[in-house]
């Protein structure tokens, strides 16, 4: 039976490559830009840390982890998302007693068990960026601004920056008390999950797709009129620097984020015409965070994009344009015996910073530059029982058929002006 990838999961192939290295190219440059430094975390974690940092009422540690037991007998999770991790590396680094704040970006897989559709899957990858040890406001401004002028790089022009705060633990017990108060008329109009949710972590009622959860909620308590003092001037100040910025943004007092170590600033990037997983990237303050996993009381913020979303979204807007590159020269052979000719050829090639191939299948040469054509090679090197004995050899342009005759000495330079002159 052939076997298949798991379902939720997918191939990267050569010819979709590119566009995920110009991506990633933009999302490095960004970041850099920004002052922010690659970090590499590893992709499976001890469980405990996600059921610690990401918290046991979310979806993602109670239904989707991917969790087992390694030969030791340790309980094992494949990352499902990369904040916990960074954070575990910074404290287990102690690098909270050095230059703060610290700011990191990381790009890469992470696994979550749900169910696959279009723009939802089971290996999936993020960029994001964390930054740890201030609680500027305007980092928060920063870091927001650094998301959206990604996503306006990438040629995504019609998204929504929706902003919140979900306050601090002090002013969100108080919060969540007035919505449990309100909801619990409601309950039975509610769906299961949020039955289950009203007392367990009422504030994700709030971001139910159920329409009757959606019709139950109307007229809900606001979190913003239950900010404390610190809270409401800290998000008034992330506020007016993402307008110093000229970020715009919605207030929406129903964006409260799936994980449960967020505090204060949450946001989200939503793209309206990419269907039900509209959500490319989201992140916000997490306090508490740094330390819950063992390291001192200190504030993070951060955010994360998904990669395949933004892919999906650039492929619908026509942005997506980038193709595998093509290769400069294929070396064609008449006859197996100049197989060392053109291994020297190649060698020489490749050392002067041209990609070359050839052919290893002892093909006709009518074979060979069919070949060359498929595999969009742009310069065939001809070796015949000529191009030998004269040691001219002929260089055709496969974009315009034009066949020059050149000597070893002139084969650099022909080849750039013929490489060069599209
Ligand atoms: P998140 O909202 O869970 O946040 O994920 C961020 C982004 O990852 C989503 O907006 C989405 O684009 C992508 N994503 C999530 N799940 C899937 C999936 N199953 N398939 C495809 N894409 C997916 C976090 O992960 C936080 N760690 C963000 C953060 C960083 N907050 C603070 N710092």
């Amino acid at each position: 039976m052939q076997i298949k990838a798991p379902r939720g999961t997918c191939d990267i192939l050569p010819s979709d490559a590119a566009k995920w290295n110009a991506v990633e190219t933009i999302m490095r440059e960004k970041a850099a830009l920004f002052g922010f430094h690659e970090v590499r975390t590893p992709i499976f974690e001890h469980t405990e840390l996600f059921q610690r940092g990401v918290g046991e009422t979310t979806d993602i540690v109670s239904k989707e982890m991917y969790t087992f037991d390694d030969r030791g007998g340790r309980s094992i999770t494949l990352r499902p998302e990369g904040t916990a991790s960074c954070v575990r590396s910074f404290v287990e680094h102690s690098l909270f007693s050095g230059a703060l704040p610290v700011k990191w970006f990381y790009m890469g897989p992470m696994f979550r068990y749900d169910r696959p559709q279009a723009g939802r899957f089971r290996q999936f990858h993020q960029f994001g960026v964390e930054a740890f040890g201030s609680n500027s406001p305007y980092l928060d401004a920063e870091v927001i601004t650094l998301m959206v002028e990604i996503v306006q790089a990438l040629g995504i022009e019609t998204y929504e920056l929706h902003l919140n705060s979900v306050g601090c633990p002090t002013c969100r017990q108080h919060y969540r008390e007035k919505l449990i108060e309100f909801l619990k008329p409601m309950e039975k109009q509610l769906c299961k999950d949020c039955q289950e949710r009203l007392y367990k972590n009422p504030l994700r009622v709030l971001d139910c797709k159920v329409p009757t959860c959606q019709e139950a909620i109307q007229g809900f308590p606001v979190m913003a009129d239950y900010l404390c003092d610190a809270c409401r001037i800290h998000y008034t100040a992330v506020q007016e620097a993402l307008a110093i910025n000229q970020i715009r943004y919605i207030q929406d007092h129903q964006l409260v984020r799936g994980l449960d170590y967020y505090t204060n600033t949450a946001f989200e990037i939503l793209l309206p015409d990419l269907g039900a997983q509209s959500a490319v990237g989201g992140g916000g303050r997490y306090n508490g965070l740094i330390q819950e996993i063992g390291g001192p009381n200190m504030p993070g913020i951060g955010f994360a994009l998904g990669i395949e979303r933004l892919l999906l979204a650039r492929e619908a807007s026509g942005t997506a344009m980038e193709t595998e590159k093509s290769l400069d020269v294929f070396v064609a052979l008449q006859r197996a015996d100049y197989r060392s000719i053109a291994l020297e050829i190649v060698n020489e090639l490749r050392k002067k910073q041209f990609s070359a191939d050839k052919d290893y299948q002892d093909r006709s040469m009518k074979a060979q530059m069919k070949y060359a054509g498929k595999i969009g090679a742009r310069v065939v090197l001809i070796i015949g029982d000529e191009e030998v004995v004269s040691g001219q050899f002929t260089l055709r342009n496969m974009g315009t058929g034009e066949q020059v005759r050149v000597g070893k000495n002139e084969m650099v330079q022909t080849l750039n002006e013929m490489l060069h002159a599209r």
